[in-house]
């Protein structure tokens, strides 16, 4: 049983800590994704975790390309900087109309004892 758990965590990656993700209100972080550079961004939500590539499929930008935030002011919604699109925190899905309906592409996050890993089995940390 020991075992298993122990492969089990040895497949997470580390991301950070809770408290240093409460206090930074968002992280974005490079990875891997199927191979390709990408960065990605972690947040909490009404209290639960949320992780998605930081890629608008409007135009295949960062969200952040022109600010540096991928909130907007309410921080109700994420929001790419680039033509304004808002997305559904919680789905990742797109609510403006050219896009509407298309979703950012959730990372599958774990929290164990405080601290914070992608358990995607897609994502690799490139630090
Ligand atoms: S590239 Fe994101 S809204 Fe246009």
């Amino acid at each position: 049983m020991k075992q298993t758990l122990n492969s089990h965590l040895s497949k997470l990656k580390h991301i950070c800590s809770r408290q240093q993700l409460l206090e930074l209100d968002y992280l974005v972080e490079e990875v891997e994704y199927k191979k390709q550079s990408y960065t990605a961004i972690v947040f909490y939500f009404e209290d639960k975790l949320y992780a998605y590539l930081n890629h608008c499929m409007h135009m295949q930008r960062r969200l952040d390309c022109q600010q540096d935030n991928v909130f907007d002011k309410e921080r109700k919604r994420l929001r790419c900087s680039m033509h304004g699109f808002v997305f559904e925190p919680m789905t990742g899905e797109c609510l403006s109309p050219v896009c509407m309906g298309q979703k950012l592409t959730a990372l599958k996050v774990l929290e164990i004892d405080e601290q914070i890993y992608f358990s995607d089995k897609y994502v690799q940390m490139t630090r």
